[in-house]
Order: structure tokens, then C-alpha cells, then sequence
């Protein structure tokens, strides 16, 4: 088995980019992150209908753009004339939806490091996902700063199929940690473990973390709330708002688990 890279991973890392306080899955939400000193981001993936991988949640458009209709049903020229930013706030009105390619390059540019979501919507491919974005992933990013994760466990074996473990580090995501939890991780050869907070256990936090994986949550806006979940070993909070956790600042994170 392969190693895994040695990823320094942050205590928080932006999901969807700043999407507190920037329109999420864009690169204004991403360079607002990077304006915080938050130098990781969570971002949505998913493909336009010709096969344009870009980053976007929703499997339709009207929540965050001025268009209607399914993301699958659009086109990249079509794509690009929605506005994604004015449904936020006026400051960012004329932002555009980023394509994977736009978004790599500035996460490159910055030496930023993604955990990346691959979206798989309904009636949609997985391993069609995988396959247009993971070439393009590793091409632009080192290993040390890419995590990999999806619901999809179909999407992520693909995804695996096609770079080892040293190459592409995969995390497994779940809304709350089935019993058996551990059997997928190796299966994936993953190196972590993402889960709702809300849901988590003490005790499964504690098996998570004995068995060497690295523990993620997503999404914690709420500083004092979530602060036991440090004391369980969640290495990192997925959060919307990164910085309101600069009054009740996480404890230093601790060196990763050899291997
Ligand atoms: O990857 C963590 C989190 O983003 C999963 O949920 O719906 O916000 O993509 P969602
Ligand atoms: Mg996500």
C-alpha cells in the first residue's frame, strides 16, 4: 500500500469558499478566503450537459444565479452568461460561474489546497465525474493540498481506479458514520473521514481517529458549540464562516498519524 502524501491539514477550511460572506463556489469566495488567511477551501464539482466540469452545488441554477432550469441541461457559452454573484449582494454582481479549469488555476496560483466534492446528482455518472475532473485535479495541484471526497462511494472508487493512494489523497464523506465505517475507508485506501457535526459521537470520533484516519466536519458556524469536538480529535471544521472561530480558537492541530 502506498503512503499517504504528508498533508498539513489546517484546523478550518472554507466551505464552498468564504461562502459566508462571498457567493459560495466562486472565485470571489475563494480569494476571500485566501483574504482571511484560510488557505484551504471545500468546493462542489459537478459537469455542465457538454461534459464542462464546473463548481457548483445545486443540481439547478436558480439559487445562485440568474438563470433557471438544470445545471445538466447547460452549455459552457450559456454558463458563462449567467451572473452568480448579484444573488449574494451587489458587490459581486458580474461574478461568473468558475469552470474547474478556472478554478484550479487560481487555487494553483495561490498554493491553496481543496477538498474537492464530487457532486453527483441524480440520474447522473459518477465515474463520468471522476473521469473529467481527476486528470485536471492532478495536473494542477500537488498531492500535499488535495483531498478528494464524495457521497458517491461509486464516484470515489472510480476516482481511485484511475491514481493511487500517494498520488490522490480520498476521503469518505457521510451525513452521519454507518457502523461500519472502517471497511470503506480501506476499500478506498482513503485517508480520511467527513461527516456532518451534528452527528458525530465521541465514541466514533474516538475509533476514527485510533484507526490513524484523519476526522473532518462539515459545517460548524457555531465556535463554542463545536469546541468538544476538538477535545474528541476532529482535525479540521468545514466551516461557511472560518473566522468566527478566531474568539474561541481551536487547540493546535496535532502531527498526522505516520503511515
Ligand atoms: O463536503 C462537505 C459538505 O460540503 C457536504 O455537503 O451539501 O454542503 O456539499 P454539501
Ligand atoms: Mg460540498
Amino acid at each position: 500500500m502506498p503512503p499517504h502524501p504528508d498533508i498539513a491539514l489546517p484546523r478550518l477550511i472554507a466551505h464552498r469558499g468564504l461562502s459566508a460572506h462571498a457567493p459560495e463556489n466562486t472565485l470571489a469566495a475563494v480569494r476571500a478566503a485566501y483574504d482571511i488567511g484560510c488557505h484551504w477551501v471545500e468546493l462542489d464539482v459537478q459537469l455542465l450537459g457538454d461534459g464542462t466540469p464546473v463548481i457548483w452545488h445545486d443540481p439547478t441554477l436558480k439559487r445562485c444565479s440568474d438563470g433557471h432550469g438544470r445545471l445538466s441541461r447547460l452549455r459552457l457559452a450559456e454558463a458563462r452568461g449567467l451572473d452568480v454573484g448579484a444573488w449574494f449582494s451587489d458587490a459581486f454582481r458580474g461574478e461568473r460561474m468558475a469552470t474547474l479549469a478556472n478554478m484550479l488555476d487560481l487555487l494553483a496560483s495561490l498554493d491553496m489546497g481543496v477538498n474537492l466534492e464530487l457532486k453527483v446528482g441524480r440520474n447522473r455518472s459518477g465515474t463520468e465525474l471522476a473521469d473529467a475532473v481527476i486528470p485536471r485535479l492532478l495536473d494542477a495541484i500537488p498531492p500535499e493540498r488535495i483531498i478528494l471526497s464524495s457521497f458517491d462511494m461509486a464516484a470515489l472508487h472510480h476516482a481511485r481506479s484511475l491514481a493511487d493512494a500517494s498520488r490522490l489523497p480520498i476521503g469518505v464523506l457521510t451525513e452521519s458514520i454507518p457502523q461500519k465505517w472502517q471497511p470503506r475507508c480501506e476499500t478506498l485506501d482513503a485517508i480520511s473521514v467527513h461527516t456532518d457535526w451534528t452527528r458525530l459521537t465521541a465514541q466514533r470520533a474516538r475509533e476514527i481517529k485510533d484507526a490513524g484516519y484523519r476526522l473532518l466536519c462539515y459545517t460548524p458556524n457555531d465556535p463554542a458549540a463545536f469546541a468538544r469536538h476538538w477535545l474528541w480529535g476532529v482535525d479540521s471544521a468545514i466551516s461557511d464562516d472560518p473566522g468566527c472561530f478566531a474568539g474561541i480558537a481551536p487547540p493546535p492541530a496535532l502531527p498526522p498519524a505516520a503511515g
